[in-house]
């Protein structure tokens, strides 16, 4: 996830392609690159943010690209930085994404010099391959873009050429339209203040702009993608019309797990490959212990389920401020396991650090090319879900647990646990998980009116068992956290056993009623809150979940994942709770995003 402005026209593209970098800055901000084409093509890019670029001012420039950058391959270092060029320094080229076949066309490439760590830099490097064998420049780009797999957004600019070439499959890219020029961005942000009029580019589009107009190809064929007048208020820029960010975030679910999936499953074999050595890490352990904090921990409880499951290791998961060593003794024998988006979490790298001092092997799952906790371990495996601003943890939970399934069957099939059927069984529904999201997402409207309905209640509990208990615990962490309403989740059967005294007609109940969850037993909780008069909701795949629940959310049957489905469903919910009682839903009172003190 990154940010891409592009400008060609009479305008004055440097100061448009800054003012679009500095729109965008909120997709990305590890690093910041433009490439201007005057009389030459110029290229200035570095670490930091777009304030830092010594931008050219020379009058003869007419187009040039930009982007601010959120690394997925490669830390976040000049050299990485975008643009990316090639050999002859003619084409330079921007993308958002990930190539996920950029190793094999990297081999493929022999004798070109490459500079940094990108997936990216196969892009330049290709076209001038195409270039060199004859072809012209916007064919030379369709050649190139129909090598790549995986998910990308390039912006192409040529030393010699008055057009730029664009090319979108699975990542975002609209056009704006000009009095004076063409604009690209990966949303309308970039150029709004100069332009409304847009056109949004699909999945496969090639297009290619010069400064009054725009020729889109689709496989091949012209196609036409309409001009659209949008009404854009640009003092929400950088949420893209979204109220909150939390709101951007939780619709950006679908997007974000496509990436974490990209290039990571070979669905002819059925195997799963994470870009860590499995091997070396995982091998000849027998002990994981999972460190984590807030969200992070209930992944890890999920992880710890997926690992059990399919695997002979003993899994333990521990919150990170009360982490002691497990088995000392047995150090050799044991990975710690660091999960933190952020990567910079104090009490989950003060436990990293006592794994490590006794001798265990580490592993960080995080979302944060380049942070700290990337430094301190022996692998990193990254979700990619993009920058995540709002302090609850939204899209990052969903990419965090997808990512650690891959890892689970990854580590069962290198053991030899898991069989054939079961990979299977988890590899279809992490891969239906994208468009399920996408559904429950479509339903907003009416998960809204079941927040107006029980906005005012007393408390909320959250009921599930298996794979549902976690998600009830993070269900009910994202509750309290944004409409400071109490809120609790619990094993579903433990109900009987205290909490059942919390519950009154006011206190509405949740129930997890999904795969995974063994609904048919969470039922007769269900029945019990009932009877004494609460409100249930239930989250359910169940035809007759009806009959029990006072109301029900269909759940889209995707098998065991079907529990972080309905987790999008209360994502919505307490973020029309919270935003009917008003409160500052991006920056919960007493909350931070990185919690860096112990
Ligand atoms: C989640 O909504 C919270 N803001 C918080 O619990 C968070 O998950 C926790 O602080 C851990 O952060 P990390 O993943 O960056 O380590
Ligand atoms: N995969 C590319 C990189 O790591 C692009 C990342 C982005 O979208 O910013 O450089």
């Amino acid at each position: 996830m990154c940010g891409i402005a592009g400008y060609i026209g009479g305008g004055d593209s440097t100061a448009i392609v800054e003012d679009g970098l500095s729109n965008l800055e909120y997709r990305g901000y590890d690093s910041a690159g433009v490439a201007f084409v005057g009389e030459r093509l110029t290229v200035e890019k570095q670490t930091g943010t777009i304030d830092g670029i010594d931008i050219p001012t020379n009058n003869d420039i007419s187009q040039g690209i930009g982007h601010t950058r959120w690394s997925t391959h490669g830390e976040p270092t000049d050299a990485n930085a975008h643009p990316h060029t090639d050999c002859t320094s003619s084409v330079a080229v921007v993308h958002n994404g990930i190539i996920s076949n950029y190793d094999d066309l990297k081999a493929e490439l022999g004798g070109h010099v490459f500079e940094s760590e990108t997936d990216t830099e196969v892009v330049p490097h290709l076209i001038e391959e195409e270039l060199t064998a004859g072809y012209d420049f916007v064919p030379a780009v369709r050649r190139a873009t129909d090598q790549l797999k995986g998910s990308y957004a390039i912006a192409v600019t040529h030393a010699d050429k008055a057009k730029l070439v664009v090319a979108r499959q699975d990542s975002p890219l609209v056009v704006g339209h000009g009095e004076e020029g063409m604009y690209i961005g990966s949303d309308v942000t970039a150029f709004a203040e100069f332009t409304q009029r847009v056109s949004y580019l699909e999945d496969g589009d090639l297009a290619v702009i010069a400064d009054d107009d725009v020729t889109v190809y689709n496989d091949g064929q012209q196609v036409s993608r309409p001009i659209r007048q949008v009404d854009w208020d640009t003092s929400a820029a950088e949420k893209a019309g979204h109220d909150h960010y939390m709101h951007k975030e939780i619709h950006e679910q679908p997007h974000a797990l496509r990436q974490a999936l990209s290039g990571r499953i070979n669905d002819l074999e059925g195997t799963v490959d994470l870009d860590i050595d499995i091997e070396g890490t995982f091998g000849d352990c027998e002990f994981v212990e999972i460190i984590a904090c807030g969200t992070s921990y209930h992944a890890g409880l999920c992880a710890k389920r997926f690992l059990e499951s399919h695997t002979d290791l003993a899994v333990s998961v521990n919150i990170a401020s009360e982490y002691e060593p497990a088995h000392p003794h047995r150090a050799t024998d044991t990975v710690a396991l660091a999960i933190t988006q952020s990567g910079e979490t104090a009490d989950t790298l003060a436990a990293l650090r006592d794994a490590k001092a006794v001798g265990m092997r580490t592993v960080a799952v995080t979302n944060t090319v380049g942070s700290t906790v990337t430094r301190e371990v022996d692998e990193s495996l990254f979700i990619r879900a993009g920058p995540e601003i709002g302090v609850a943890a939204t899209k990052t939970f969903v990419s965090q647990v997808a990512t650690l399934t891959l890892l689970a069957v990854a580590v069962g099939q290198h053991r030899g646990t898991l069989s054939a059927g079961e990979a299977t069984d988890l590899l279809e529904s992490v891969q239906a998980l994208p468009s399920a999201v996408q559904s429950i997402l479509d339903t907003e409207a009416e998960i809204r009116e079941t927040a107006e309905d029980h906005a005012d209640g007393e408390a909320f509990f959250f009921i599930g068992r298996q794979l549902g208990h976690p998600v009830a615990l993070e269900s009910a962490l994202k509750l309290k956290e944004i409409s400071y309403d109490h809120a609790e989740g619990f094993p579903s059967g433990e109900l009987k056993h205290g909490p059942l005294a919390l519950v009154t007609p006011n206190t509405p109940v949740i129930a997890f009623l999904t795969d995974a969850t063994d609904p048919r037993e969470t039922l007769h909780n269900a029945k019990e809150v009932e009877s004494r008069g609460a409100p249930v909701i239930g989250l359910s795949t169940l035809a007759d979940a009806d009959t029990y629940c006072a109301e029900t959310i269909d759940i889209p049957e995707i098998g065991v994942l079907e529990p972080m489905v309905a987790n999008v469903a209360m994502q919505l919910f307490a973020y029309h709770v919270a935003k009917l009682k008003d409160r500052n839903i991006d920056k919960p009172r007493n909350l931070a995003k990185s919690v860096t003190v112990q």
